[in-house]
């Protein structure tokens, strides 16, 4: 496949452990499928991202800004529009706004977009552990994503729960089986 011939992938990165690993993990894959990549990370991501280096380093890969800010009201838009997205690994906190429509900053407000546009598909990897899991409103939150059409990358094969207070086992991300529900989603 030539570069870009698939379209616009947004990927949405949050201030989850592991998100050091998107460039290798999805962005580098993703350009190698063919996508053109559009990174956009929720503020602490953004943070994280821009202290090592590695928001640069997507920038250089990718050909365009990563957006953690919206921009001014008479700036242009930095992204071309996306045809798919990709958020991983997605907080507790960014799967609970989406859910509740919440667009309180750059990548929610695309993705909150992007659930009301069904030729849009949005494929989610909830890095949780048990307690965000046992919360008494996770399991609407997962049933509203789900029932808006969105991929959801879950379950014990995929990212097995541990508690937050235990010594969790080193576990990297299940960046394949993200890249298997990106390549479900739009094939
Ligand atoms: C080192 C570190 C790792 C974290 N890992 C996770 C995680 O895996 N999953 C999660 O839901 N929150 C995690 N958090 C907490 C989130 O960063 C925090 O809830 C933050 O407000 C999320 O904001 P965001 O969803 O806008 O990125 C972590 C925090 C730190 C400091």
């Amino acid at each position: 496949m030539r570069a870009q011939e698939r379209g616009v992938l947004g990927v949405v990165g949050t201030g989850a452990g592991g998100v050091e690993t998107l460039r290798t993990g999805l962005v580098e894959p993703a350009l190698a499928r063919g996508w053109r990549v559009a990174v956009t990370l929720t503020p602490t991501a953004g943070r994280w991202l821009r202290a090592t280096g590695e928001a640069d380093r997507l920038a250089r890969l990718t050909g365009l800004p990563v957006r953690d800010a919206p921009r001014l009201p008479g700036e242009a838009r930095p992204h071309p529009d996306a045809d798919c997205y990709v958020v991983a690994p997605a907080t507790a906190n960014t799967v609970a706004k989406l859910a509740l429509g919440i667009a309180d900053n750059q990548a929610l407000t695309q993705l909150g977009e992007a659930l009301g546009i069904p030729a849009v598909p949005v494929v989610v990897f909830p890095k949780i552990n048990t307690a965000h899991a046992r919360h008494p409103a996770w399991q609407g939150h997962i049933t509203t994503l789900r029932e808006a059409g969105v991929h959801l990358v879950q379950g014990p094969d995929v990212w097995p729960l541990h508690g937050p207070r235990a010594p969790t086992p080193r576990q990297d991300l299940p960046w394949p089986a993200v890249l298997a529900a990106l390549d479900q989603a739009t094939n």
